[in-house]
């Protein structure tokens, strides 16, 4: 089997993708229309036109711009929606979604209307489909610990709907000790806890995210390969990283895809994952991300097949469910 029909064919799944970074420009656009909400672009390929990042910054700023024609939950569905057909194409069986509530709450669109959309749309497509999936709320960390609580707060009453918290946006100058207190109160409750961290951000900000949030994942984490020490332990640990490699290259985390650090990692015995982040604006979604990696790194399809497993050993799901996913890779040549 070539690589591509190797990657199309294996069950895979997504750990580290944000629903607001799965819109697309045409349904973007379809959106806008119906809430009469003004965007600045004429057009479809103006949007994309305008998709030319240089850091992450860049990228939050057009990132949040178009979230804002969000507003009923029928358009949370059908963004949520969009994206699980996707997963279907791409034989991603199993997704854990984050979502940023305080991107809709701060312009006044209900935390509830949000949480309702995405997890019918989560129903749906494990009903029609049999993809299985979790949601994961985060806190904008260029906004206040105060604005954290009070989403942690917001976030009770749907708390059977969200499976843990998570920490994203603008990296740099916003550590995660930031939010250690309301990531300690979000673990009494029972939440899982994941953290951006490494990605723009120095490996003590990754230190951080073990330390004091307590994390069951790191999301990016590819700047821990600066600190050994950081290395022996993530490997120790077995503390997986989502790394998502279509990200790292347009927000120029690195160069070029050949230099990325993914498959040093993953022979050095790091937990790694692929995933795609925010696809609409990255160029591509999961195979996607395999396909370049697999052309820019040299992957075997052992490899392929590892990161595969790692996906589903790095998720929320049960062991006997791992275990299932495990067989069912090694039953495909
Ligand atoms: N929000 C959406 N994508 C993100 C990323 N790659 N890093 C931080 N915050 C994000
Ligand atoms: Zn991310």
């Amino acid at each position: 089997m070539t690589h591509n029909e190797l990657i199309a064919t294996l069950p895979k799944a997504e750990l580290h993708v944000h629903i607001e970074g799965t819109f697309e420009p045409e349904l973007m656009f379809e959106i806008a229309r119906r809430n009469q909400v003004d965007i600045p672009y004429t057009n479809v390929d103006d949007i994309r036109a305008a998709y030319n990042f240089h850091n992450l910054q860049s990228f939050l700023d057009i990132y949040y711009a178009g979230a804002a024609v969000l507003l009923h939950e029928r358009d949370f569905y059908d963004l949520t929606r969009a994206y699980l057909l996707r997963c279907r194409k791409d034989n991603v069986t199993h997704t854990e979604i984050f979502f940023d509530p305080q991107t809709h709450t701060e312009r006044g669109v209900a935390f509830e209307t949000v949480i309702n959309g995405i997890d019918r749309a989560c129903r749906d497509a494990a009903q029609e489909w049999g993809i299985s999936s979790r949601l994961i709320m985060c806190f904008l960390r260029h906004l206040s610990e105060e604005s954290a609580f009070e989403t942690l707060d917001r976030a009770l009453p749907f708390h059977d709907k969200i499976i843990g918290v998570g920490l994203d946006s603008s990296e740099v100058g916003h550590p995660p000790s930031k939010f250690e207190r309301v990531f300690a109160k979000a673990r009494e409750h029972g939440f899982l806890a994941v953290a951006h961290a490494g990605e723009e951000g120095p490996p003590q900000y990754v230190y951080e995210a073990l330390d004091l949030l307590k994390v069951a994942r790191i999301d990016h984490g590819v700047r821990s390969e600066e600190d050994d020490a950081l290395m022996q332990r993530l490997i120790d640990l077995q503390m997986p990283l989502t790394v998502c490699p279509l990200s790292n290259l347009k927000l120029s985390v690195v160069n070029h895809l050949s230099a990325h650090n993914l498959h040093r990692m993953l022979q050095r015995g790091v937990l790694v994952t692929v995933n795609s982040d925010d696809p609409a604006y990255f160029g591509g979604y999961v195979n996607q991300n395999f396909i370049e990696l697999a052309e820019a790194l040299d992957l075997s399809n052992e490899d392929i097949r590892m990161l595969c497993k790692n996906s589903f050993k790095a998720s929320f799901i049960s062991d006997a469910e791992k275990e299932a996913w495990y067989r069912r890779i090694d039953e495909i040549h």
